[in-house]
């Protein structure tokens, strides 16, 4: 009797003790903090890859921090400064300007928290372990593969077709914007310079078409200025906008100058497709976007955060094309997505990034 009450005993201080290791391992997880910093909310996208991060964090236990910075570079500086003083586990950050961060993320890389690049790269620092984005570049190479797709533009210069086109390009302080550009005029400058496609406003380099913070105002008040200007005659085709916002400004500029759907409404190109550049493109006010899946964003980003804080290994599939001044930072490229009239119910109702019904279908 004695002996059966003792193997009992040991029994239960063996079970308590798996009880207790559990419990330790799960409020250990559930402890860490990651602090998730976003550039603004003025833009639908970033909305959700925040809600994304944090979705997909808490799920495996992490405390989440999300800032949004507003698009003020000054106040994600101090964000991260915060972050770092409350000694958040590791940092994953979006930057404003991605060249603003260097101290912020010096003192984070001192206090031994580790920093992951979202989406867009932080440049200049060697505080940063990985790099989670889209094909930046493949970006700009889509939304012009598109427009020489949809315009013919290979036959154009034998059937003496040309087409009037404006860029509006994206901020030059984010790394993001010239890997676009480059994308786009890697597809598009051989008809730049064979006259097939012609920019009455001359305005082809990525100094003169960038828009400083991606901002909509002054995507919208260029197009008013070129549809006035140079546009009053002959009207515009194309326009190769880096962004939804700066589609729905142009949408705004080209109502404006009388432009009408169905008749002489031009090509309009965007980037994220937004809940509302969706609805445009089912209406027809803008023809295409670039869907960039923020689930599988975060996915990345989130298995990241696991690989710097648990030694876990993430995936990675780019190696050498984000040198950050500092070091080539270790990269996943998620793949970017053309969608227009013809696939996006294929694509974006279908993969469940928005409902029918949002999209008043
Ligand atoms: C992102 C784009 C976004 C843009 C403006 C870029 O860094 O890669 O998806 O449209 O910022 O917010």
């Amino acid at each position: 009797m004695k002996k059966v009450g003792l193997v009992l005993l040991m029994l239960l201080v063996a079970m308590s003790g798996m009880f207790a290791s559990g419990a330790k391992e799960s409020s250990d997880a559930g402890q860490m903090t990651v602090g998730v910093c976003m550039p603004t909310q003025s833009s639908e996208r970033w909305i959700n890859d925040a809600a994304n991060m944090k979705k997909q964090l808490e799920a495996l236990g992490y405390k989440v921090d999300v800032q949004f910075a507003e698009d003020d570079v000054q106040a994600q500086v101090s964000q991260v400064e915060n972050l770092v003083a409350k000694k958040v586990d590791c940092l994953v950050v979006a930057a404003v300007d991605s060249s603003a961060l260097v101290n912020a993320l010096a003192q984070a890389k001192e206090s031994g928290i580790p920093v992951i690049a979202y989406d867009r790269l932080l440049m200049d620092t060697d505080a940063v372990s990985y790099y989670a984005t889209f094909d930046n570049k493949g970006v700009g190479t889509k939304i012009a593969e598109y427009i020489e797709t949809t315009k013919n533009l290979k036959t154009a210069k034998a059937e003496g077709r040309s087409y009037t086109i404006e860029f509006f390009m994206g901020s030059p302080d984010d790394n993001n914007a010239l890997f676009l550009y480059n994308g786009v005029m890697e597809v598009l400058k051989p008809y730049l310079d064979n006259g097939v496609l012609v920019t009455k406003s001359g305005r082809t380099s990525f100094n003169d078409t960038c828009i400083l913070r991606w901002s909509q105002e002054t995507a919208q008040q260029w197009a008013e200025n070129y549809l006035s200007a140079f546009y009053a005659t002959e009207k515009l085709d194309i326009a190769c906008t880096a962004f939804d916002g700066f589609a729905y400004g142009l949408r705004s500029a080209l109502e404006g100058a009388g432009y009408t759907l169905g008749s002489d409404w031009p090509l309009v190109t965007g980037q994220d497709a937004e809940l509302m550049a969706t609805k445009n493109i089912i209406s027809g006010y803008q023809t295409m976007s670039i869907y960039k899946d923020t689930r599988l964003l975060a996915g990345k980003a989130v298995s990241m955060v696991e690989a710097v804080l648990k030694g876990a290994q993430p995936e990675i599939n780019d190696t050498t094309q984000y040198n950050n001044n500092k070091l080539v930072v270790p990269s996943y490229l998620c793949e970017p997505i053309a969608v227009d009239k013809s696939n996006f119910k294929e694509i974006i109702v279908d993969g469940g990034y928005y409902t029918a019904a949002q999209l008043g279908m």
